[in-house]
């Protein structure tokens, strides 16, 4: 009987100190397959959503390897990016920006492309760097338009994806073949979808469907539709106002579509296809998918 009580403690013990790591972080990167399809607006807005004013601790990274705008959508100019901590010059916490809407940016600029030339040692110091994050709830990455290799590393590290479209048919047709590329990557991602800039509840529906009925029929992937967010002109003057909509106009359709995602991905239950497998996790994946690839030269 003592035996018996013993191992149920040993358990316990056990549990507890599972629990006593950081949560896992669960990173989602944000892509399309057409360049301007509204891809850094949503995030900006959306990592603000999810954050509830710093309730939810959501950090924003921008992995846009050409013109990095979330700095410019939120009207900071940041002194020190990835680049800096790869090069070791700065740690990572002295580049992550704390930005009164509730959120923390990490500025990538050029340092992605310099992960390919890392060494070992290199690569372990900066996946401890990352792990320093880990515990926030979600990690948002702002990735490029188009299937070259730099976006689809971060989609294939990232847990989740979530690509962006509009209802244009060249959108559809582009948001159709990242999706393609994704899969052929990787088979058990889960794939999302947000349908941006509609006109009306109709059209959001119609055009998600479509693209799931395709992925379904042609590529035998599950797309899940996370909805859709209206055309929206006060999104634009967000853009000019360097205030990113969701806190200028909170009240705007956009805002309200934004406000029903950001519910739809925090209240998910989680379940193992969809844990975050957190941030070293994810920069781990990174270096894999660098290992296959030869990346292009680095841009300082
Ligand atoms: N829902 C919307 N309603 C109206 N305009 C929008 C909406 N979403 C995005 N836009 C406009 O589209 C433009 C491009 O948006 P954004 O820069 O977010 O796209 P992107 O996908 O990040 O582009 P890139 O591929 O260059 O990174 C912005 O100027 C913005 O004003
Ligand atoms: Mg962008």
């Amino acid at each position: 009987m003592a035996a018996i009580d013993q191992a149920a403690n040993l358990r316990k013990l056990a549990a507890e100190k599972k629990d006593e790591r950081p949560k896992q972080t669960k990173t989602i990167a944000v892509t399309s397959g057409k360049g301007g399809v509204g891809k850094t607006s949503l995030s900006v807005s959306l990592a603000i959503a999810l954050a509830e004013g710093g309730k939810t601790k959501v950090t924003l990274l921008d992995a846009d390897l050409g013109l990095a705008n979330i700095n410019v959508i939120l009207g900071i100019i940041p002194q020190f990016n990835l680049y800096h901590v790869i090069k070791g010059k700065k740690k990572l916490k002295d580049i992550v920006i704390d930005v009164p809407e509730g959120i923390k940016i990490i500025a990538g600029a050029s340092g992605f492309h310099q992960l390919a030339n890392l060494d070992l040692k290199q690569r372990k110091e900066f996946i401890d760097e990352f792990q320093t994050l880990e515990g926030d709830d979600f990690m948002i990455i702002d990735t490029g338009a188009g299937v070259s290799q730099n976006v689809l590393s971060f989609v294939v590290a990232a847990d989740e994806v979530i690509v962006i479209t509009t209802p244009e048919p060249t959108a559809i047709t582009d948001a159709y073949g990242i999706i393609k590329s994704i899969a052929a990557q990787t088979s058990d991602k889960p794939i999302r979808l947000i349908v941006n800039r509609c006109q009306s509840v109709s059209e959001g529906k119609r055009v998600a469907q479509r693209i799931i009925n395709i992925a379904g029929q042609f590529l035998n992937i599950k797309v899940e539709s996370l909805g859709f967010v209206f055309d929206d002109p006060l999104v634009a003057k967000s853009v000019r106002n360097q205030k990113p909509f969701i806190v200028g106009f909170p009240k705007s359709k956009a805002s309200s579509c934004v406000m029903m995602i950001a519910d739809k991905i925090a209240n998910r239950p989680s379940s193992e296809a969809v844990k975050g497998s957190g941030l070293a996790g994810f920069v781990k994946n990174m270096f894999k998918s660098d290992e296959e690839t030869i990346l292009e030269e680095p841009a300082e």
